[in-house]
């Protein structure tokens, strides 16, 4: 009990970090919650047009996580930095620092993957690639990355990590409800686009 309590704080704080919030604050572009959708994410980084800025925020929140991953796992084992990366996912979505107002979890759930399931990685990045090329909406391709994912697991037999995976993933779908009005209303912004 005070092993799980040790893991889901060191996750809950190493995710509260919202990256995209401090980098884009450091360059002078504003408060990234008043621009496009409002998110604290890379997408939303992207929007500010800042390519390198948006990938390094995709690359820390997700290292964020690995990190919480990695740490828990050397000290308590493979289940541990399963628990340590969902912690983080939390983290990056409930920020006590912002009142609880976070991001939507997409850069947390790759960072999570990374710690724990390193080649899931690769599953991921080819299917939201994919659907990126096709549609150009980076919320419809991690909503189909995230859904692949535990079904991917599941068939591996990784039950555990399908698991977690598998709720992070409902977590992931309710975090993206305005986005997935958007995308049945037609009014989703495209990757490229400002708006
Ligand atoms: O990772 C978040 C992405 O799926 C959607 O971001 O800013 O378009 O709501 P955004």
């Amino acid at each position: 009990p005070f092993n799980v309590a040790v893991v889901l704080v060191l996750g809950y704080l190493l995710g509260s970090i919202p990256f995209g919030l401090v980098l884009t604050r450091f360059a002078g572009l504003g408060d990234l919650r008043s621009i496009g959708s409002g998110n604290i994410g890379a997408t939303n980084v992207l929007r500010t047009g800042n390519k390198k800025l948006a990938a390094a925020t995709l690359l820390l929140d997700a290292l964020k996580a690995t990190a919480a991953a990695l740490i828990a796992q050397a000290v308590f084992g493979h289940n541990a930095g399963l628990l340590a990366g969902f912690a983080a996912f939390i983290g990056h979505l409930f920020p006590v620092w912002l009142g609880f107002k976070g991001g939507k979890g997409v850069a947390t759930y790759i960072g999570t993957l990374l710690g724990v399931a390193p080649l899931m990685v690769l599953v991921f990045a080819a299917v939201w690639l994919s659907v990126a090329f096709i549609t150009r909406y980076s919320s419809l391709s991690a909503l189909i990355a995230t859904l692949v994912i535990p079904v991917a697991l599941w068939i591996l037999r990784v039950e555990e990590a399908a698991l977690v995976t598998a709720a992070m993933t409902v977590i992931t779908y309710w975090r993206h409800k305005q986005n997935i009005q958007r995308l049945i209303a037609g009014t989703e912004s495209k990757i490229g686009a400002k708006g």
